[in-house]
């Protein structure tokens, strides 16, 4: 049983819940990947679903659990770390959430999920208000074994999928960090202009698709100035955080670019701090995204119609 009055609690990804807890005040528990805090919510950028304002129900029943639920709201997802067996009946009682892979590219759902856990056996924490619109903040994507050369195009899906935005036939784009051209395969599907910059090769059926290009540099070689516009500028580089921080701070000034997307990695125990740089940049966002691996994700994204994903209607 808690004592304190829990104001928040954070899922992290399982390899990820070190930089979690560093980022955290008012840590009263740690349930495997649930972080409950005493604090209210913060703005973390590991956490991949925030639960704000969670409220205790005290349940006689598993019948009472599902109702009590119901009664706050339709859509739920159960985060399970004990009384498996259990949670799963209430589970089974409420109305059933799909979790279909999403088919890229399309649009955010709109309907919220709350999230819920068993804290004891007839104690529920539960909020109906979270920050991730999948379950336990898990966006999966239909996968593509044949085309891309690699996993990381799913990251790309995902960043372009929460950004609500994607590059339009004719931009262009470039690619920096590209090999073996993962994130090249998802631009030159959308009908996008592709420059990959890297010093190792693209994949030969990556390098050979209409409109992408590629060109062997040392990308922090390659200045604003080589261009006159861009429209999209992506990065992969594996880098240290205040290189990537320093070079696309050129883009910003020089005005040349006005959608960012780039990841920022990770190595050893690194001070994840600096990653709140990035967030001081105005209009950007900095998250752990649920394909990242040691790596956050860096996104700002111009907010005109252009390239917005709107809902398809049946
Ligand atoms: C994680 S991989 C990129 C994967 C790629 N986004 C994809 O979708 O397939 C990182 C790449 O950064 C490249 N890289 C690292 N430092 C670089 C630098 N200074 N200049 C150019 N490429 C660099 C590496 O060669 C490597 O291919």
């Amino acid at each position: 049983m808690v004592s304190k009055i829990i104001r928040s609690a954070y899922l992290g990804s399982k390899d990820y819940m070190e930089p979690l807890k560093g980022e955290l005040g008012g840590i009263i528990d740690i349930h495997d990947q649930l972080a409950l805090s005493s604090i209210a919510p913060i703005k973390s950028l590991w956490s991949i679903n925030t639960w704000h304002d969670p409220k205790v129900l005290t349940i006689d029943s598993i019948n009472d659990g599902a109702q009590q639920l119901k009664k706050i709201q339709r859509n739920w997802c159960l985060y399970s770390y004990q009384f498996h067996r259990r949670a799963i009946l209430i589970q089974e009682k409420l109305p059933h959430v799909s979790a279909k892979p999403l088919c890229f590219p399309c649009a955010l759902p709109t309907s919220p999920i709350g999230s819920w856990t068993l804290l004891a056996e007839n104690q529920i924490l539960a909020s109906s208000k979270c920050s991730s619109l999948f379950k336990n903040g898990e966006i999966l994507f239909e996968e593509n074994k044949e085309g891309p050369p690699s996993r990381a195009y799913l990251k790309l899906y995902e960043s372009l999928t929460r950004a609500g935005k994607i590059p339009q036939p004719g931009d262009f784009c470039i690619d920096a960090g590209g090999s073996p051209g993962g994130w090249a395969w998802v631009l030159q599907k959308l009908g996008a202009r592709v420059l990959s910059i890297d010093r190792s090769p693209l994949d030969p059926k990556i390098a050979s698709l209409a409109n992408v290009e590629y060109y062997k540099a040392d990308v922090f070689s390659i200045k604003p100035s080589d261009y006159d516009k861009v429209d999209w500028l992506f990065s992969d580089v594996i880098c240290f955080p205040e290189k990537l921080f320093d070079w696309i701070s050129l883009w910003f000034e020089s005005g040349k670019c006005k959608n960012f997307i780039c990841t920022i990695k990770f190595q050893g125990s690194p001070d994840y701090s600096f990653a709140k740089k990035f967030l001081a940049i105005e209009g950007s966002h900095v998250v752990h995204l649920y394909n990242n691996k040691h790596e956050l994700t860096f996104m700002h994204i111009h907010k005109n119609k252009t390239g917005k994903i709107e809902h398809k209607t049946n």
